[in-house]
């Protein structure tokens, strides 16, 4: 249907009609109106897996949803740095929905990782927005390439569960934009999601469905957003305030409760019907594009994607420690301890739980392997040390070469609707492996868990391999990886501090009485550890592989940059080891100095790129004004200062291995506006104003402060109580009012109120 025919439609409509098209029909679906031909659509959980649920609905994964395949969650996602894997796995997840007739799959959840005790940071992707956005751009791209809707969540700021339907989430602008919403910005412009997810809570004091600058500034009219927001699962607060802000649909239903108050609204012409008309055919669009689109031939090939979910599985698992024990051979016995390789911890809990069709452990996978044997080690329900489990674990490690525990976190440990409130894994799995590991030395931990946990017994273990929520496929992975048929390529999304009280957000997580004040600003993750130089467990971007990369030839297309300029960053890569291996090439850009608090470094480009053994490829980035980009308050858009900027090449966050740096040249300036608190440095300090200082030398005569200090003053006791750097730097520090105060009166108000009047003048670009 064209735009005008839409339009057309909605003319015909009454207005209960209308107001009925705003809340969905039930759980999962939209409403139709069969006298004017409009169908409904269906929409699903969730991100990694698809959740149709045929019978009885809910919005907590409580109730039965059809048999599909559940793919890695989204933090192990994240660490496979891999955009076209991802892509691909989006493009499953499409014809899953062409083929179960679901025509918006609700995903990615993509919000940035604040804090690690985030109950549903399993879901999300990174602690980095770049990161973040970048990936969900993928899966949107794969999905809506089968001509699926995708539906971007949970817009914006749901970055903690304590109270998730009404915290207030407060930051300033900058921070916002940076962190929190650069993400979605990406996603939005380049791949113009049919559907985006409001979040329950609000930010800094109002909802996100009554939140006009999100919704319709920033959406609409900045990034272009053209398809219709839905809310989070009764996220609405005040009907008729969110319609006005721009949140299209309420779902689920409301049992049509709101949508008599929006037809008295109108009726009582607190709303223009063109704002309902406009909201309405917003959905309208959508609708009739995904029945346009419907393919009715589309197949739900469950053993495809299947083994599609086991090859993101292994280039999602992070190998963060590894001494040479891995990887295992074959022909030597090995014994599996833990719960998790029998019955494996692979998913999460809440809305984005899947119905999975088929779930591989290790134990099954490894299964026709003589030399692997299986003692339970522990059970997850209870955390308490079961010393007949744990004494026939440590008997049994002491008989084999090389020990694997299945570790990680119980289900009850992390799932949406909480947060944790700490970062230990439970004291009885802490305790197995510090007993095994003294009893054998070839002791690798595998963990199961969604988000970074403590490692007290990091130095008493051979290796560890971090498996995240890693899908229904996660045992083949596992045991791919254990016996290097396939290198771990997986890179940390997440920086992993020694312990909790080194996160930045500590303090003030999750807040107090229904307010989270992200007072660490844009320093959220390594952008904070890195800028501390703050020791953590792993670092972000870290991972190892069983072969060795080095990086060589670093070149830059030029090294003087304007705004409108891209520069091709190029680094060649090779395989110094002995077998075949992915590694993610990271480029992290880190501003010199300049005018604006910045963090250590930001990543800016990723490619993860395959190499035989003595291979060498060249990599390549391109990077644009954005990337050295922060946000400007006062020019309310991205600028990036004139100056030096570092380019970094490396291999995570804390390992760089080449560096050059460039001249940016900005074209913008910043107005700056002056007042009789200006100090004189910030005069002295543009190099607009250099030729003011005459015209203040006339206007203030012998009142004229003495600006600059070349020699000592007095005598030795003055000079011993004053330096000339405090001579200086009070004479800098000096606001224009003072100038009076210092004054012999020869100087009048007037005067100064002139002076700042030709200062704004002569700054605005004399
Ligand atoms: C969750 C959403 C989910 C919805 C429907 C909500 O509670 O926050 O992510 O899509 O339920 O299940």
């Amino acid at each position: 249907m064209t735009g005008k025919e839409i339009k057309e439609l909605v003319c015909k409509m009454t207005l209960e009609e209308k107001a009925s098209m705003l809340s969905g029909a039930d759980f999962w679906h939209t409403q139709k109106i069969e006298r004017l031909k409009i169908p409904e659509i269906m929409v699903s959980d969730g991100p990694h897996g698809l959740r149709k649920q045929a019978d009885l609905a809910d919005h907590l994964g409580v109730n039965e949803s059809i048999q599909a395949v559940c793919f890695p969650s989204g933090c192990a996602l994240a660490s496979t740095f891999n955009r076209s894997l991802l892509e691909e796995q989006g493009r499953a997840l499409g014809e899953e929905c062409q083929a179960q007739d679901v025509a918006v799959l609700l995903g990615p959840a993509m919000n940035i990782k604040r804090s690690p005790l985030c109950g549903r940071n399993f879901e999300y992707l990174s602690e980095d927005p770049y990161l973040s956005g970048q990936l969900a751009a993928a899966i949107v791209h794969g999905v809506q390439s089968r001509q699926i809707g995708c539906c971007p969540k949970h817009f914006a700021m749901n970055n903690q569960e304590t109270h998730r339907l009404n915290v207030s989430a407060e930051a300033d602008e900058r921070t916002i934009r940076e962190i929190y919403l650069a993400g979605f910005e990406h996603v939005v412009k380049e791949e113009k999601p049919w559907t985006m997810m409001c979040s329950y809570n609000r930010i800094n004091g109002t909802y996100s469905a009554a939140n006009r600058w999100l919704l319709q500034d920033v959406l609409r009219q900045e990034w272009g957003f053209d398809g219709f927001v839905m809310s989070d699962w009764a996220a609405v607060d005040e009907r008729i305030e969110d319609l006005l802000a721009g949140l299209n649909l309420e779902m689920p239903g409301n049992g049509g409760v709101n949508d008599k108050r929006v037809c008295e609204a109108v009726k009582d012409g607190m709303i223009e019907e063109s704002v309902l008309d406009k909201c309405v055919e917003e959905i309208l669009q959508i609708v009739f594009r995904c029945h346009r689109n419907r393919n009715h031939a589309a197949i739900f090939d469950l053993e495809k994607d299947h083994e599609l979910s086991r090859r993101v599985a292994q280039e999602a698992f992070v190998l963060l420690k590894n001494n040479g024990a891995l990887p295992l051979s074959e022909q030597e016995d090995v014994v599996f301890i833990g719960q998790y390789a029998k019955k494996p911890r692979y998913q999460g809990g809440g809305s984005s739980h899947v119905n999975s069709f088929r779930v591989t452990s290790a134990v099954e996978a490894a299964a026709g392997m003589e030399h692997v044997s299986f003692v339970q080690g522990f059970f997850d329900e209870k955390d308490l040390i079961d010393v007949q489990l744990e004494k026939e674990a440590v008997e049994a490690a002491k008989r084999a070469k090389a020990a694997v525990i299945f570790a990680g976190l119980p289900d009850s440990f992390e799932c949406e609707g909480y947060d944790r409130t700490h970062m230990r894994m439970p004291h009885s799995q802490n305790h197995l492996i510090s007993e095994v590991a003294k009893a054998q030395p070839n002791t690798i931990v595998l963990l199961h868990n969604g988000s970074p946990v403590e490692m007290p017994w990091i130095n008493e273990v051979a290796a560890v391999l971090e498996c995240y929520l890693g899908g229904q496929a996660v045992g083949s992975a596992q045991i791919d990886l254990l016996f290097g048929k396939v290198n771990p390529s997986g890179k940390l999304a997440e920086t992993f501090p020694v312990k909790l009280e080194d996160n930045p957000s500590y303090l003030n997580f999750p807040g107090e009485r229904n307010r989270a004040e992200y007072r660490e600003g844009i320093f959220v993750g390594y952008r904070y550890y890195d800028t501390k130089k703050q020791d953590v467990l792993f670092p972000f971007g870290h991972g190892l592989s069983y072969t060795t990369f080095e990086y060589k030839n670093m070149t830059l297309s030029k090294t003087d940059i304007r705004d409108t300029d891209t520069i091709t960053v190029s680094v060649d890569v090779t395989n110094t080891g002995r077998c075949a291996g992915k590694e993610t090439v990271q480029l992290y850009i880190a501003a010199e100095g300049g005018s604006v608090i910045r963090p250590m470094k930001e990543l800016k480009g990723f490619e993860k790129t395959y190499l035989k053994p003595g291979e060498t490829k060249r990599v390549e980035f391109v990077l644009s004004k954005r990337s050295f980009a922060y946000w400007e308050e006062r020019l309310s858009d991205w600028h990036a200062e004139s100056g030096r900027y570092r380019i970094l090449i490396g291999k995570s966050s804390r390992d760089i291995v080449l560096e050059q740096s460039v001249q940016f040249q900005s074209d913008i300036s910043i107005p700056a506006v002056y007042d009789m608190n200006t100090t004189l440095g910030e005069i002295v300090s543009n190099p607009k104003l250099c030729g003011f200082l005459k015209v203040m030398e006339e206007l203030l005569g012998s009142d004229m402060p003495k600006l600059f200090f070349e020699e000592e003053q007095g005598g030795a006791a003055e000079r011993e109580a004053i330096t000339l750097e405090m001579r200086n730097a009070t004479a800098l520090d000096t606001p224009l009012r003072s100038i009076i105060g210092f004054g012999t009166g020869a100087v009048s108000y007037e005067t100064l109120e002139e002076l700042v009047v030709q200062l704004n003048r002569w700054s605005g670009g004399m």
